[in-house]
């Protein structure tokens, strides 16, 4: 048998050549373990003299604990190497320039639709949504549009088949609201609307907002009124509107509104083509035959409604001329709002 002086300097050059944890475990086990070379060498005991056991016995016990001592030395030894690597391979350049993060902004539109819920619900107006592939009955029927009238025609609006249509106004809102909650009423509804025109001003998808109050007892004047305060609150100045006769199917009598220009204070320039005035909506007394068709009483009840576009009135708002340049997304214009 290997003496244990041998066992212990053979012990010292191996755990010192042992460069990673697992195999420094495993040597662990080699020699201290239930099978170990130090165990079996304490099983030879028992052939000793008995007066020679407990010396032997302290012998064995003393290069145990040495090579132990080893072992934990090397396993410090190792611990601190990897961490430094680590270190080495992780470490932070400090000096490299910070990356920023980017914030966004909110597309002009978006801030739009923000800007019509915070006046209206103001004005205690509760809002809405329809669907925006429509039925010809909410589109076109429900609102008293005749049958030979030149929206429905195919170069205006967009159809699939069997009667749905992409909605060209937010008008068919109107019929929902009226069919879902008894007046008094008054709603807001927002959202996209199709037709079928792609211009300096036109674009086949827009943003229309469509107002309804239903009640006994509504008449133009307070159509009048709530406009002219919407107007104001929204381009935040004192702005002059102008109503012109008009003609809608679902409204009776209709209107189409002007405000003052934004641009020239009504002297005339580019922007109104030297008229002094901006068109900007739609409105009217809700016709009797679509308060009929929904089940309201016209005798007892009238409404007014309008609809206005909501890309032109941003366009308005922020003085840009080309209506493209909300759709185009070009991070130049968008990050200006
Ligand atoms: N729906 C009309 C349009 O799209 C606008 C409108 C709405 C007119 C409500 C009168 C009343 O042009």
């Amino acid at each position: 048998m290997q003496s244990l002086e041998e066992i212990l300097e053979q012990a010292k050059s191996a755990i010192q050549s042992i460069s990673d944890l697992k195999s420094l475990d495993q040597y662990r086990v080699q020699y201290l373990g239930k099978k170990g070379q130090l165990t079996e060498y304490l099983k030879t005991l028992g052939q000793l003299p008995p007066e020679e056991r407990p010396a032997a016995g302290q012998k064995i016990n003393a290069a145990k604990e040495a090579i132990q001592a080893l072992i934990e030395q090397r396993d410090t030894e190792l611990k601190k190497l990897q961490i430094e690597s680590q270190l080495a391979a992780e470490s932070i350049d400090v000096t490299l320039p910070g990356r920023c993060l980017e914030f966004g902004s909110i597309h002009p539109i978006t801030q739009t639709f923000a800007e019509m819920r915070r006046i209206f619900s103001q004005f205690g107006f509760i809002f809405m949504e329809g669907p925006e592939m429509e039925d010809d009955y909410h589109n076109f029927s429900a609102l008293n549009v005749p049958p030979l009238h030149p929206a429905r025609a195919m170069q205006d609006t967009f159809y699939f088949a069997d009667n749905l249509l992409l909605r060209a106004h937010t008008s068919s809102v109107q019929i929902r609201a009226m069919k879902k909650i008894a007046p008094p009423l008054r709603v807001v509804a927002m959202g996209r609307v199709y037709r079928r025109d792609f211009d300096m001003t036109h674009t086949p998808m827009f943003h229309q907002m469509e107002c309804l109050v239903v009640d006994e007892g509504v008449t133009f004047a307070n159509l009048k009124s709530l406009l002219l305060e919407f107007l104001r609150e929204f381009f935040a100045t004192d702005v002059a509107i102008r109503l012109r006769p008009s003609y809608f199917p679902f409204t009776e009598p209709s209107a189409e509104v002007d405000i003052g220009c934004l641009n020239c204070g009504g002297k005339g320039c580019r922007i109104c083509k030297n008229t002094g005035w901006l068109e900007v909506l739609g409105c009217g007394m809700v016709h009797p035959n679509v308060l009929k068709g929904v089940g309201i009483d016209s005798e007892r009840y009238s409404g007014f409604a309008f609809g206005v576009g909501m890309d032109r009135l941003t366009l308005l708002k922020y003085g840009i001329s080309d209506l493209r340049a909300l759709f185009e997304n070009d991070l130049r214009f968008l990050r200006q709002f």
